[in-house]
């Protein structure tokens, strides 16, 4: 079975995506797993240069995502972007190349009718220039949060988005290559080095 690592763009207690996110992983079919973005440095590229030892969290959030078969990332939007921690977690990934060909999906819920369309289309940006594979059938936005979750359980409680939510993890899961239906011979894309390159040759076109 899949297993599923995903990121919250809040560092709120009592977040609605927070609750978004616990719903979601339950309604995951395969091991399911989160890790706090809070504890990561600032995104510095002198440490992350040819051989750097990476910082402690740096280096257990790739290690989680490298272990996981797709990705999860549940977010609000700040000021019609993309939450700085989850930003920042993203940069350190960029030349790790951890998120390469991974099937990823993105949730945003906001309180406004808007579903936080802002972060979720940046989000995606972002991670297809990371050429992770964003799955569109397993994104979301979540309009209108407050009355759907419980936040004090940190579950949603809405019963059409939890079915929404349901249908979205299970696009997320089928886009996972099985084993056997795996390519024979890796893409050159696929090292660290040649992601870095590639960051930077579509940066520069
Ligand atoms: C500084 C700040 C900026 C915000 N900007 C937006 C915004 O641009 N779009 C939006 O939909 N919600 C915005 N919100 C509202 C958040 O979506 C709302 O606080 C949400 O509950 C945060 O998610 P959480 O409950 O998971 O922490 C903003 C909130 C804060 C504190």
């Amino acid at each position: 079975m899949p297993r599923l690592l995903a990121l919250s763009g809040s560092l709120r207690a009592r977040s609605s995506n927070g609750a978004v996110l616990r719903s979601a992983l339950e309604l995951f079919d395969g091991p399911t797993g989160t890790t706090d973005l809070g504890a990561l440095p600032h995104f510095n590229p002198d440490l992350d240069g040819e051989g750097a030892t990476p910082p402690g969290p740096v280096a257990a959030l790739r290690t989680a995502v490298a272990a996981a078969d797709a990705l999860l990332l549940v977010s609000p939007e700040y000021a019609h972007g993309v939450p700085g921690v989850l930003k920042n977690a993203l940069d350190w990934l960029v030349s790790s190349g951890e998120c390469v060909d991974k099937p990823v999906a993105v949730i945003t819920a906001s309180p406004f009718p808007t579903g936080g369309d802002h972060a979720n289309a940046q989000l995606r940006e972002t991670l297809r220039m990371m050429t992770g594979t964003v799955v569109a059938d397993a994104c979301r936005e979540i309009p209108a949060i407050g009355p759907k979750v419980d936040a004090a359980a940190e579950r949603v409680t809405d019963g059409p988005t939890l079915a929404d939510l349901r249908t979205a993890m299970t696009h997320l899961a089928a886009a996972v290559p099985r084993p056997d239906k795996a390519p024979t011979a890796p893409e050159a894309r696929t090292t660290p080095a040649a992601v870095a390159e590639t960051a930077v040759a579509e940066t520069a076109g």
